[in-house]
């Protein structure tokens, strides 16, 4: 996106894609979308029969961004099924630092409850690509 991010809109886009989540063994239902520098992504949890293959809706919303060419992300958000508002997994966050440490990370339950971070809150002192460069 190169306009301001409209958080009401990504999380209306989380919300419809939550509705093609793949989830049939754990029946948790999460929609995402991203906000990137090539525009809005979307994605849903897709599980698997080898249950720890499965990939969180935050993942592939980002993959998809990154597979289109985006680099940056500028916010996410994530529509789960409530009652709270879902926040991402730690392998989630790490996944996003890479391409936004202080992204705005905003999730919505289905009663409209939301919770709003910065990535950079829910994972401190991260580890991303700063860490690499001088490295023997
Ligand atoms: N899940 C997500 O897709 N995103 C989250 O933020 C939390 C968890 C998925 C993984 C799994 O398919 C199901 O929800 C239950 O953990």
């Amino acid at each position: 996106m190169s306009e301001p991010t409209d958080l009401g809109e990504l999380v209306a886009v989380a919300r419809a894609t939550r509705e093609r989540a793949y989830a049939p063994y754990g029946r948790f239902l999460v929609g995402a979308a991203v906000a990137s520098d090539g525009g809005v992504f979307a994605g849903a949890n897709v599980e698997n029969a080898s249950y720890g293959v499965s990939i969180c809706a935050e993942r592939v919303a980002a993959a998809a961004a990154v597979a289109s060419g985006a680099r940056r992300i500028d916010a996410v958000a994530v529509a789960g099924p409530g009652p709270r508002p879902t926040p991402p997994c730690g392998a989630c966050r790490q996944f996003l630092y890479e391409f936004g440490p202080d992204m705005i990370v905003v999730s919505e339950a289905p009663g409209g409850d939301r919770s709003q971070w910065r990535l950079s809150e829910l994972l401190r002192d991260g580890f991303g690509p700063a860490e690499l460069e001088g490295s023997a």
